[in-house]
């Protein structure tokens, strides 16, 4: 175990991943915590370990044995997120890690719109409380989420009204994290990072007519016809309401701030949305086979 220095969680996902690849990429040695072996990437100077989850915290404590900083990707929505996050982190520091970069989200707060955010709030306090050193990642929406909100009918719908999100790319996100990984100065900070503008849902939609060819379009509802539209999905009546809230989020301003993190650490701009889609042609192959 000598050398490998940093744990990382959440690599067989999206963000995580690219985090991944780019610490290999820079040489840098690795542990990879992964919950199924087979879906470990197969990366350069990394090794994986297999452990349960957040919720596993001796498998958890052997996992971090060694490691001294650790990037902390939040767990999938769960109506126990925090309980798996607080976990995760006692867990850590029992482990020895003496920093925890997390990826929290803009605007965390106990009681923000966004009602998810309201977990990375409460996940945040914990991790001040540990006493471990911390860097927190305030995330905004991923920009490779804005083509998933529009339905194969080409229309974009929520209660966001003429609201901004400055979203970022997970690549940008992906940038910024291993600059803090890897360098120094990033103790008791929370970045908060974004793209390089923010854009209202109807301008999101003209990016995505621009892209695809089709007229696309943004209809706002209210929060009674949101909640309303997603019952039939299912879900159950948290997930139902972390969707809409993103919404109702961006109506409300919470996620309109721009930041300069990615050009700070990353000596560029971050992405913006058309660049994004025109470099990313698959994230919007959903729009253009229509009936
Ligand atoms: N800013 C945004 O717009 C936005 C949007 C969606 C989600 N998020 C949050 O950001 C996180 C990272 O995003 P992403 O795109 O990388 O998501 P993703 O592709 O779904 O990957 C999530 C990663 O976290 C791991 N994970 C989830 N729950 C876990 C648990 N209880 N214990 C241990 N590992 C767990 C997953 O492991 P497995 O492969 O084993 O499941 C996977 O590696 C998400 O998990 C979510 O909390 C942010």
């Amino acid at each position: 175990m000598a050398g490998k220095r940093i744990g990382v969680t959440g690599s067989t996902g999206g963000l995580g991943g690219r985090i991944a690849r780019r610490l290999a990429d820079h040489g840098v040695e690795q542990r990879l915590l992964v919950r199924d072996a087979a879906r470990a990437p197969r990366l350069e100077h990394a090794s994986a370990i297999v452990f349960g989850g957040y919720d596993d915290a001796d498998g958890m404590r052997r996992a971090l044995d060694g490691i001294e900083t650790l990037l902390l990707v939040s767990a999938a929505e769960d109506p126990d997120r925090v309980a798996l996050h607080r976990g995760a982190v006692d867990a850590a520091v029992d482990a020895g890690v003496q920093r925890i970069v997390y990826t929290s989200f803009s605007a965390a707060a106990p009681d923000s719109t966004f009602t998810f955010g309201r977990d990375h709030f409460h996940t945040e306090e914990h991790i001040k409380q540990s006493g471990v050193a911390y860097t927190f990642l305030r995330d905004n929406l991923y920009v490779d989420f804005i083509p998933l909100l529009c339905g194969p009918e080409g229309v974009i719908r929520g209660p966001a009204g003429e609201g901004r999100v400055a979203a970022i790319a997970r690549d940008d996100i992906a940038d910024v994290a291993v600059a803090v990984l890897t360098g120094e100065g990033h103790d008791g900070q929370a970045y908060d990072l974004t793209g390089p503008e923010a854009f209202t849902l109807t301008e999101a939609a003209a990016e995505l007519s621009r892209v695809t060819g089709r007229h696309i379009t943004f209809e706002d509802e209210t929060v009674e016809e949101a909640f309303e539209s997603r019952r039939s999905s299912g879900a159950p009546d948290y997930m139902i309401e972390g969707w809409v809230t993103t919404y109702t989020a961006i109506a409300a301003g919470d996620l309109e701030a721009v930041s300069d993190c990615v050009e700070r650490f990353c000596d560029r701009e971050p992405q913006r949305l058309g660049d994004w889609l025109r470099a990313n042609p698959e994230s919007y192959r959903h729009l253009l086979h229509t009936a």
